[in-house]
């Protein structure tokens, strides 16, 4: 009996130094994360609106990817555009976590995000690489700006305050700006008719912010 006490200690002993020298934490927070501080309602009005757009722009981004892809799935392509589709896929992801963390609804228009950017990817991919990838320079130079657009707004409110959300977006337009680069490199001013069509791209662009930001 004695035995087995001491026993026991030890190895209570043992774990707790275990525990200290990995200095693993005892307890788990169960807060879930947000990238959003404290804010009073007209500030999370304004967020809320930022993030429902922003989550519609990013799916959009995946179902042009998506379209690209049921086109040129096999052609030499298919790494590239995949390549950037992973990209879309986890921003997709963040902003999925940050409209269900705080509560902020999906814009009612994803239904038809949903049919419009898969038949603006699958019909510029039917032009050719060129045509997937005039698409890709004219949606990803719209989704810059408008990410460079939320940052000035941001930093002009509370630099400090808004820290979490800035180094976001911030990552993110890095992304996409990089994803217009590549378009650019891989011939998209090549095809015929290359400023009208990513023109009437970023006119459909700008409808779709304006509305996702509203309903
Ligand atoms: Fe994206
Ligand atoms: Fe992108």
């Amino acid at each position: 009996m004695q035995r087995a006490a001491y026993t026991t200690d030890s190895l209570v002993k043992r774990w707790l130094r275990h525990r200290l020298k990995c200095r693993a934490p005892l307890q788990v927070s169960m807060r879930p994360y947000s990238v959003f501080p404290p804010v009073d309602s007209e500030e999370k009005k304004m967020l809320d609106r930022m993030m429902r757009v922003d989550h519609a722009g990013e799916y959009g981004a995946n179902r042009i990817y998506a379209g690209q892809m049921a086109v040129l799935g096999r052609s030499r392509s298919a790494p590239l555009i995949q390549e950037m589709w992973e990209q879309e896929k986890k921003h997709l992801k963040k902003f999925d976590e940050i409209l269900a963390v705080n509560r902020i609804r999906p814009t009612a228009l994803l239904p038809l995000w949903n049919v419009a950017g898969f038949l603006l990817g699958a019909s510029t991919a039917l032009l050719g690489k060129e045509g997937a990838m005039a698409c890709t320079v004219a949606v990803e130079e719209s989704i810059s700006e408008h990410y460079n657009s939320q940052i000035r707004t941001l930093m002009e409110q509370d630099p400090d305050k808004y820290v979490e959300l800035l180094k976001v977006i911030k990552e993110f337009r890095d992304d996409e700006m990089e994803h217009h680069d590549t378009g650019l490199e891989h011939e998209a001013e090549s095809l015929p008719g290359y400023w009208l069509l990513k023109n009437a791209i970023q006119l459909g662009c700008k409808f779709a912010i304006y509305t996702s930001q509203r309903i």
